[in-house]
């Protein structure tokens, strides 16, 4: 183990982050009333230019009236490569009740993007003497982004979670595909002539859970925008899940309970954590550092193993 001990993440479900554009108030409380841990209310991509001055109208007015609930109420914000994003920032804080938990900032490219949002951030709530301090997230939807993918993880205590954006993501590589996120056609193997279909998103996340686990951040799935394929968001969302992602967006109403169900440990799993727990606690009065358990060897690893899953657990119960 290294002599710095690796940061534990925020301790809050972010299991499903359900989006909708500002711009389309009659979603906003059907978002409210879903069963998302995270709501990211839209300036960005889902918004059209002529409509970015009224959807930051919409998010303040709904920032003010509807009740979010226990929900984590995130906007996001344009890309720093635009005219738009300082003034949603300037509004939406300025303007914006304290009930905006976080700031998303997408297309992120190097830490030094971050650290433009927080410096203004910073800012505006000691100009306005807000109490609740904003925390931010990213998105790695770029070649730089991934390239810096670990500066950005470490480049500010605000930071809280980090997203892996499959669509531009891939325009920015070059990736020959129009997908977003999941299965593509021309990325397999061959075996004996019959083709084993491989992801191509893989190196992707697993860059991104080693820069977030490396810094306490919550490394997070992206969209998966056919949404009338749940059996393909659900292979996506676990294949995320078993690297080590905490959650997933949904793009429409029918893919949050698809992310809560993958992203919840099953009772199963939790099960069988504590009882590993249990058989190593066994073992270790016995003076034994490793035990059989079902047939399989369990150590001192598989302790940090089985926590991960019960505190999983724990947290998304309270
Ligand atoms: N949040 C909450 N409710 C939503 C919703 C969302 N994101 N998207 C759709 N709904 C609601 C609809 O209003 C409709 O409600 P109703 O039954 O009361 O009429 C119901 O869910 C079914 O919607 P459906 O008709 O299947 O979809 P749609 O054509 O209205 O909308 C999209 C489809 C993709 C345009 C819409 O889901 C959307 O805007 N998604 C978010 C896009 C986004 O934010 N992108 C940026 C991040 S990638
Ligand atoms: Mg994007």
């Amino acid at each position: 183990m290294s002599f710095r001990v690796q940061p534990t993440p925020p301790a809050r479900p972010n299991r499903c982050q359900l989006f909708g554009p500002g711009s389309n108030t009659k979603l906003f409380p059907k978002m409210a009333a879903s069963a998302a841990d995270v709501i990211n209310l839209d300036l960005e991509d889902s918004v059209a230019p002529n409509d970015k001055a009224q959807a930051r109208r919409n998010i303040i007015q709904a920032s003010h009236e509807i009740d979010w609930g226990n929900k984590y109420l995130s906007v996001r914000i344009n890309g720093l490569d635009t005219p738009y994003w300082y003034r949603d920032v300037v509004e939406l804080l300025e303007e914006g009740s304290e009930r905006i938990d976080q700031i998303m900032i997408p297309k992120v490219g190097c830490a030094a993007d971050v650290y433009a949002v927080d410096a203004l951030v910073t800012a505006i709530e000691t100009a306005k003497g807000r109490t609740k301090k904003i925390s931010l997230e990213v998105i790695i939807e770029s070649a730089a982004g991934l390239a810096h993918v670990e500066e950005i993880a470490a480049s500010s205590p605000r930071l809280q979670a980090m997203s892996l954006g499959a669509a531009d993501f891939a325009a920015s590589m070059g990736m020959q595909t129009t997908g977003i996120g999941g299965t593509q056609e021309n990325y397999y193997m061959l075996r004996n002539g019959e083709k084993h279909w491989s992801d191509p998103w893989h190196w992707a996340q697993a860059a991104i859970v080693a820069a977030c686990r490396t810094h306490g951040i919550l490394p997070v799935d992206g969209p998966f925008g056919d949404f009338s394929d749940d059996d393909g968001f659900r292979a996506q969302a676990l294949r995320s899940a078993t690297l080590g992602m905490v959650g997933k967006w949904a793009i429409h109403p029918k893919q949050i309970s698809l992310a809560n169900e993958v992203f919840t440990p099953s009772d199963e799993a939790v099960t069988e954590a504590r009882e590993i727990l249990a058989a190593m606690e066994e073992a270790k009065a016995r003076g034994e550092g490793a035990t059989v358990y079902k047939g399989r060897l369990v150590d001192i690893a598989s302790i940090k193993q089985a926590e991960v899953i019960v505190r999983q657990a724990e947290m998304i119960k309270d």
